[in-house]
């Protein structure tokens, strides 16, 4: 993997890069590299220091120590040059008072001096065209959130970074912000984001740094992190179905836990599992459940993911 600071291949190089406050340090020894036209995410719960990180790269809070390099370029102290070329969307929007979503979009524009007008190609691409007279204050939360993305855009900016750009979205919405920031990947630009959604984090993104308590505790593509654990597919059966001491006696069965109504079990050889199965007549009460990150993030912590 190229690591190099001026290497044309590399978007973000981040190093031992340290901020405390009131003398705890929130951000501890953080280092990874972002390819150019990677998806690259940040997760983690709350406090884990992904907004601190992220706007310490963005050139908007002073590291403490380590080192960010931004297109090869240090985005402290602040770097003119480097505002064109990267989007930003901040953890809070802020947006011009009274402004139609397209006013707010050629406002930016014209502050960034952006020398095409993609205003209505940015609200197509946002699903927003039909709300382009709206005023920002009457939209709702999901279409504000679509129209902040749309003004990190404006200037046709190499590298995107959305802080939590799908957070406090219904599901619909979720998934067609996914949809356009897949699109903006797809364009061949370098994208950084973070994300409290797990789920959401293992679809989206091309590689994820954990982050808790100021530190990365894993980091890699999803598939290599969940396939780390060198952990096989869980099983489930519901006890109103079958007890935990019949889960015990069918052929090949290991690990038998019981929670919240459910056996989880691992079956060493799933075929003789299933004939069981089907001679009790249980078979179609059978739940599989793959390892996810979730699963990571417990293995390495001992304890539940909360955001
Ligand atoms: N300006 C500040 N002054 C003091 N403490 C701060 C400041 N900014 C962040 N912190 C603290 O640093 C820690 C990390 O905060 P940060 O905002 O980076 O977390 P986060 O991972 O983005 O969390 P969230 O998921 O809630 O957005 C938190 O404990 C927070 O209280
Ligand atoms: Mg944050």
């Amino acid at each position: 993997m190229k690591e190099e600071t001026g290497d044309a291949e590399v978007a973000v190089v981040v190093r031992g890069l340290t901020k405390a406050y009131g003398g705890k340090a929130v951000v501890d020894d953080v280092s990874f590299t972002v390819h150019k036209g990677e998806f690259f995410g940040l997760l983690g719960p709350n406090g884990a220091g992904k907004t601190t990180t992220l706007e310490m790269i963005e050139g908007l809070r002073r590291p403490d120590g380590g080192s960010v390099s931004l297109l090869g370029l240090s985005p402290w102290p602040r770097n003119t040059s480097l505002l064109t070329r990267i989007g930003v969307q901040l953890q809070s929007s802020a947006f011009f008072e009274r402004l139609t979503a397209r006013e707010q979009l050629t406002t930016f524009g014209a502050l960034y001096g952006a020398d095409t007008d993609r205003t209505e190609e940015l609200l197509a691409l946002v699903g927003l065209t039909e709300q382009a007279e709206t005023r920002e204050d009457k939209l709702s939360g999901g279409q504000r959130q679509r129209l902040s993305i749309a003004c990190a855009l404006v200037h046709d900016p190499e590298i995107l970074f959305l802080d939590e750009p799908t957070a406090s979205l219904d599901p619909q919405a979720r998934r067609n912000l996914w949809d356009v920031l897949r699109g903006i990947r797809e364009q061949g630009k370098t994208i950084v984001y973070t994300t409290h959604y797990i789920e959401e984090a293992e679809r989206l993104c091309d590689r994820i740094a954990i982050l808790d308590g100021g530190g990365v505790i894993a980091m890699d593509t999803p598939t290599e992190l969940i396939s780390g654990l060198g952990r096989p597919t869980s099983m489930e059966l519901p006890t109103s179905v079958i007890g935990p001491d019949d889960v015990r006696r069918l052929p090949g069965v290991e690990e038998v836990t019981e929670e919240d109504g459910r056996v989880s079990f691992r079956a060493a050889d799933p075929g003789s599992l299933m004939q069981a199965l089907t001679e009790k007549g249980i078979a179609g009460s059978l739940q599989i459940r793959a390892a996810s990150l979730e699963d990571v993030f417990l293995e390495l912590t001992g304890r539940e993911y909360r955001s």
